[in-house]
């Protein structure tokens, strides 16, 4: 299959309505959101979210998110409730996902059986014209390849899904970078399933009873069933060993200058760090403190990690908390929890 790679923004509507129309005869489509690509299709058609599932080689117990263009579109395919709508109204459109009881026009191959629902509305505007035009919400995950990094630019998607998909909109670099923030609801509660833009403290400012899911920062144990499908896969894992330095512990100018000069790695480091760090495979990840950035390039950095054909990545181990609990955990898990220095470390 040729897979056609457009530049379009907001007011490319007749590259849009092809793309919607493509969506709405069964077909895929590898789309920009604020937070990571997505790769798309109608969620009301099983045969086509089935086509999801191959193109991505995932497994078909993990559900995809369904995705909307007006948060009270969410009616159409889940139970909601006022809680729904305080979040609605303060996060979105935006990078919040909410997990609610689906409804049964949704078919049991998008939530994988689950008899629960994730539904999102990206603020994304060529996101939220392409569902707009296609009249149908849009079931998408992460348009890359199973097992790699999220996209975050048209080209990583192309560098997956060229010959198997017959459209990419590309919209340029998401502004977020990780993926949205996942949670569950009740009439009253939150459980945070999979961190993003929307902090831990933001839901909280909306709702007294937030708890974070083990899995989000721990290990699964053996056996262990999680309460989100996604958290039980080794995600976005580099092909080389990713090792997280924690620098409360351990010098890590002088450590990666250590380990440089005995092996071929390659160094994710901040900004200020750069002078300093003798090698030239460097992944500046930004300032020490502009941890937006950070999680931006992150992505990027760990695909271009790949194209270095190293054997190993040394970066700093992030904070656990506030807007760094996103990376913290995206990273925790591409480097199989291996830490050095520190209490929190194996190594
Ligand atoms: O930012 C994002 O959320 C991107 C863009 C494209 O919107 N999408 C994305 O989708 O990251 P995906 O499929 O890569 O991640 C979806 C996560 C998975 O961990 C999945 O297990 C979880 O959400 N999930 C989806 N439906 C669920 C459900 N009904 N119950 C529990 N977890 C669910
Ligand atoms: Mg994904």
């Amino acid at each position: 299959m040729k897979t056609e790679l457009l530049r379009v923004d907001e007011r490319s509507d007749e590259i849009l309505q092809r793309a919607a129309e493509l969506i709405k005869s069964g077909a895929l489509v590898g789309f920009p959101t604020e937070t990571v690509y997505g790769l798309g299709a109608n969620a009301f058609d099983a045969m086509a979210c089935l086509e999801i599932f191959k193109a991505k080689g995932r497994p078909a117990d993990n559900p995809l998110i369904v995705h909307i263009s007006k948060p009270e579109d969410a009616e159409r395919i889940s139970y909601t409730n006022e809680l729904y709508y305080k979040l609605a109204k303060r996060f979105m459109p935006g990078a919040l996902t909410v997990i609610m009881p689906k409804k049964d026009i949704i078919p049991s191959e998008v939530t994988a059986g689950l008899d629960s629902v994730a539904v999102r509305c990206p603020v994304n505007k060529i996101a939220n014209r392409l569902i707009d035009f296609s009249g149908v919400p849009i079931a998408a995950p992460s348009a890359n390849r199973s097992g790699k990094p999220s996209p975050t630019s048209a080209k990583h998607v192309f560098d997956d899904m060229n010959g198997i998909i017959p459209m990419i909109l590309d919209g340029g670099d998401c502004d977020v970078g990780v993926e949205s923030t996942v949670i569950k609801i009740s009439e009253d509660s939150i459980i945070l399933l999979r961190p993003g833009a929307i902090t831990f403290e933001m839901l909280k400012e909306v709702c007294d009873n937030v708890s974070i899911s083990s899995a989000v920062t721990e290990e699964l144990k053996e056996g262990e069933k999680p309460l989100s499908p996604g958290m039980k896969y080794k995600h976005y894992a580099p092909n080389a060993q990713l090792y997280l330095v924690d620098d409360e512990y351990v010098d890590f100018v002088s450590f990666v200058n250590e380990m440089s000069a005995k092996e071929n790695c390659a160094v994710m480091c901040y900004d200020e760090e750069l002078a300093n760090i003798k090698t030239d495979k460097l992944l500046p990840v930004g300032k020490k403190n502009d941890i937006k950035k950070q999680t931006k390039r992150l992505f990027m950095l760990l695909r271009k990690a790949d194209d270095m054909k190293v054997t190993a990545i040394y970066a700093h181990l992030p904070q656990k908390s506030g807007e760094s609990l996103a990376m913290y955990n995206r990273m925790i898990r591409a480097c199989a929890h291996r830490v050095i220095g520190g209490t929190n470390g194996k190594i």
